[in-house]
C-alpha cells in the first residue's frame, strides 16, 4: 500500500536533501522568523523543490509545509494533506553542524499513512508506510529493548519560545536527566524520532513542536515497534504540541517521569 507515493516521497526528500548538501556551509541568507528561530535559502529552496513533485504527482492532495508552502487546490475537505518540514535542523544548518533531514508525512483521512525522513549529510534514509514496517535505507529497523531507565539513551528539544518558560522546559529536563543513562539535544526532532525507531535513542520527549516536525518521525517509530503519545500519555496528534516517543518497553516510565511532581 502507498508504493507510489511513497517512491514519490522519497524522490521529494532525496532532491530537497541534494539541495541542503549544496548549500551546506555557504548559506549567505538567513532572516530570523522569530527571536532564536532562522530560515534559510536552503529551507525555501528545499520546499519549493519538494512542493512541486509533490503536487505534480498528486495534484488533488493539500499540502502544508513549514516555509509556508500551504496548498489548498484540494479545499480543507482533501482527505490528504502532505506534511512537510524541507529542513529539520535549521539551526544545526546554518551553523554548519551536519544534522540536518528533511521530513515529509503523508496524512489520510487524520491518519498518518507514510512517512519519510532523509538525512542527505549521512545518506540515510528512513521511511515507513502504516502496517508496512520501518526502514533505513531498505532495511527493516526496530526499537531498542532497553527496559531500565537507568540504562536509557534519550533525546529531548527545547521550544523556540524557551526564553520565556523556560523554567517548566527546564523542570522537566531536570527530572529526565536525573534518572537517565544519558540525555541528547542534537537539534532535529524528526531525525530524533528516526534515532528511536533505530533502536540508537531508547526514548524521546518534547514540547511545542509543529506537525511537519514529528509527523513522520512518529510513523516510523511506531511502525519499528514503538510508541508514541502526548506528555498525558493520549494518543499522539501532530496538532497536539507534546510528544512522547519510546520504544515501548520505557513509555510507562517516561509518562510517570514527566508527570511526577516538579523538583524543589
Ligand atoms: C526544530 C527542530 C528542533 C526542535 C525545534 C524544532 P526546525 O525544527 O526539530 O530539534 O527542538 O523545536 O522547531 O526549526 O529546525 O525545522
Ligand atoms: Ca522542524
Ligand atoms: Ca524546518
Amino acid at each position: 500500500m502507498y508504493q507510489e507515493e511513497l517512491e514519490v516521497a522519497i524522490k521529494a526528500s532525496r532532491i530537497g536533501g541534494g539541495i541542503l548538501n549544496d548549500l551546506f556551509g555557504r548559506v549567505k541568507n538567513i532572516v530570523k522568523k522569530g527571536e532564536i528561530d532562522l530560515v534559510t535559502e536552503a529551507d525555501i529552496r528545499a520546499e519549493m523543490e519538494i512542493i512541486n513533485i509533490i503536487s505534480e504527482a498528486f495534484p488533488n492532495d493539500h499540502i502544508l509545509a513549514e516555509e509556508g508552502g500551504e496548498k489548498e487546490n484540494a479545499s480543507h475537505h482533501s482527505k490528504r494533506t502532505w506534511l512537510i518540514d524541507p529542513l529539520d535542523g535549521t539551526t544545526n544548518f546554518a551553523h554548519g553542524f551536519p544534522f540536518f533531514a528533511a521530513s515529509l508525512a503523508l496524512e489520510e483521512r487524520g491518519e498518518l499513512v507514510l512517512g519519510v525522513v532523509y538525512l542527505p549529510h549521512m545518506d540515510e534514509l528512513f521511511c515507513a508506510t502504516k502496517g508496512g514496517g520501518a526502514f533505513l535505507n531498505h532495511r527493516p529497523i526496530s526499537v531498542s529493548r532497553v527496559e531500565k531507565i537507568d540504562e536509557a539513551l534519550v533525546a529531548t528539544g527545547f521550544p523556540y519560545d524557551i526564553h520565556t518558560k523556560y523554567r517548566s522546559v527546564l523542570d522537566l529536563f531536570q527530572k529526565v536527566i536525573v534518572k537517565a543513562q544519558g540525555v541528547r539535544r542534537p537539534g532535529s526532532a524528526a531525525i530524533d524520532l528516526c534515532y528511536v525507531a533505530a533502536g540508537r535513542f531508547d526514548a524521546f520527549w518534547e514540547e511545542g513542536l509543529k506537525p511537519w516536525d514529528t509527523a513522520a518521525g512518529a510513523l516510523i517509530v511506531r511502525e519499528a515497534g514503538g510508541r508514541v503519545t502526548t506528555y498525558q500519555g493520549g494518543p499522539y496528534d501532530p496538532y497536539q504540541s507534546t510528544i512522547v516517543a519510546s520504544n515501548s518497553l520505557l513509555h510507562q516510565t517516561m509518562l510517570d517521569i514527566i508527570n511526577s511532581p516538579h523538583p524543589s
